[in-house]
């Protein structure tokens, strides 16, 4: 961890105790720690025991223009390698789950562009209730990483999930984090993502039922890994990852357009669910239903393969992935595709109605490359993206060596 440095938020909670042990054992590993005392938190440990174990000025108070002027909160949440909260009281996430700014830590949370990593501690009660495991779910799902709660015997006399991990657990997740993290430094990586869609007139369009969630997760794992990472997505409802370049288009051959301007790319995964045909001709106003007149017969045109054109492009990226959804013969598919659309690797998974893989959370993939066929098990999406970003990496560092 030498040269890495941490913020430290110190919540409001008797596990705070335990904060400076975790800050000697980050000292001791060669990392540098600034910490953020909420007010709360000032109740369990002292600013001027914070400050003697970390060597650094403590922060307490948004609103200090000392050290807005020396250093601004934006700057504070940006300066550090990574943003540790410890303990995470079930406020603390709660104002991060729902994006409230209201004090120094809470807006150092929602400023930063780095990862965030929390060891909840609370009452069990707490712990278990609705509000916080919803909070938790969307933090999950917003890429905060955890570390704990464990089970055990509480301040207030109680038995169960909500003690903090122990100092050197921590210590641990967070050394695990910097060792896993930066394997894609210095790289540029493309994802495509979600439906696109292709007007017939100014209200009605041609779509598919594509939500764009395991591109944004592959994105995610990609920029968390290091790499500089441009997601071009077309209409969806989930937010894109804070540390991501994203190129929003509608149509195709807008999604070819920004594809193009992304390159060079070291990576690319093409997860996005392509319209294959367009309306030939998109009218400029709304096609009227006459009463008698036939339907109205819509004339397609093809659009481009963007996989098959960057495979065949002068700029064609380091490594070039696609992704095959199918509802039967997945490997079979995958594997006429790996050579019809020139790419080094396909992704490919079941996407029948009964998978529930479509707008759902979890996934079953195959990695298709020429020397074979890799089967992962089901996971959540974002765990795919994550693995898929490490086997990335080991490829791209096989490849340089
Ligand atoms: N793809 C693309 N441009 C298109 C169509 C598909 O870039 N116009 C990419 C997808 O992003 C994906 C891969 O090609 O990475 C496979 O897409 P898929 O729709 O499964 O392949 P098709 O060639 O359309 O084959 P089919 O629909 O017949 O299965």
């Amino acid at each position: 961890m030498r040269g890495k440095s941490v913020l430290l938020i110190i919540g409001g909670g008797i596990a705070a105790y335990k904060s400076l042990e975790l800050i000697r054992a980050l000292k001791t590993r060669g990392c540098g720690v600034h910490a953020i005392l909420t007010q709360a938190g000032t109740e369990f440990v002292t600013p001027l025991s914070v400050a003697s174990l970390s060597g650094e000025k403590v922060f307490t108070d948004l609103f200090s223009l000392t050290d807005e002027s020396e250093m601004g909160h934006i700057e504070l949440s940006r300066s550090a390698d990574l943003l540790v909260v410890a303990p995470a009281t079930a406020d603390l996430m709660a104002k991060l789950a729902g994006g409230l700014a209201n004090d120094l830590a809470s807006t150092a949370l929602l400023a930063t562009d780095k990862p965030v990593l929390m060891a909840p501690a609370m009452n069990v009660r707490m712990w278990n209730h609705p509000a916080t495991q919803r909070n938790l779910a969307a933090l999950k799902k917003d890429g905060v990483l955890f570390v704990g709660p464990n089970d055990g015997e509480m301040a207030c006399g109680e038995f169960g999930p909500g003690r903090m991990a122990e100092p050197a657990e921590i210590a641990a997740a967070i050394e695990k984090y910097f060792a896993s993290g930066g394997r894609l430094n210095g790289l540029r990586a493309l994802v495509t993502a979600g439906p696109t869609q292709e007007p017939i007139d100014p209200v009605r369009f041609i779509a598919n039922r594509s939500s764009g969630k395991q591109g944004y997760a592959i994105a995610d794992a990609l920029a968390r890994a290091g790499a500089e990472t441009t997601l071009v997505s077309g209409p969806v409802d989930i937010a894109a990852p804070t540390s991501v370049r994203l190129l929003k288009v509608t149509t195709a051959r807008e999604m070819l357009a920004a594809c193009e301007s992304a390159l060079p790319a070291d990576v690319a995964v093409m997860t996005a669910a392509v319209a294959d045909w367009r309306p030939e001709v998109a009218l400029n106003s709304k096609i009227k239903k006459d009463a008698g007149a036939k339907a109205p017969a819509i004339q397609m045109a093809e659009n481009p393969d963007i996989l098959a054109t960057l495979a065949r492009h002068a700029q064609r990226p380091g490594l070039l992935i696609g992704f095959a959804a199918e509802t039967e013969n997945v490997v079979a598919y995958a594997q006429a595709k790996l050579k019809k659309k020139g790419c080094d690797w396909i992704v490919a998974n079941d996407v029948s109605p009964a998978t529930g893989v479509m707008g759902g959370d979890r996934n079953t993939v195959h990695i298709v490359t020429a020397g074979g066929v890799e089967d992962w098990p089901e996971m959540q999406k974002s765990e795919v993206g994550t693995r898929l970003a490490a086997r990335i990496a080991d490829a791209v560092r096989g490849k340089a060596a």
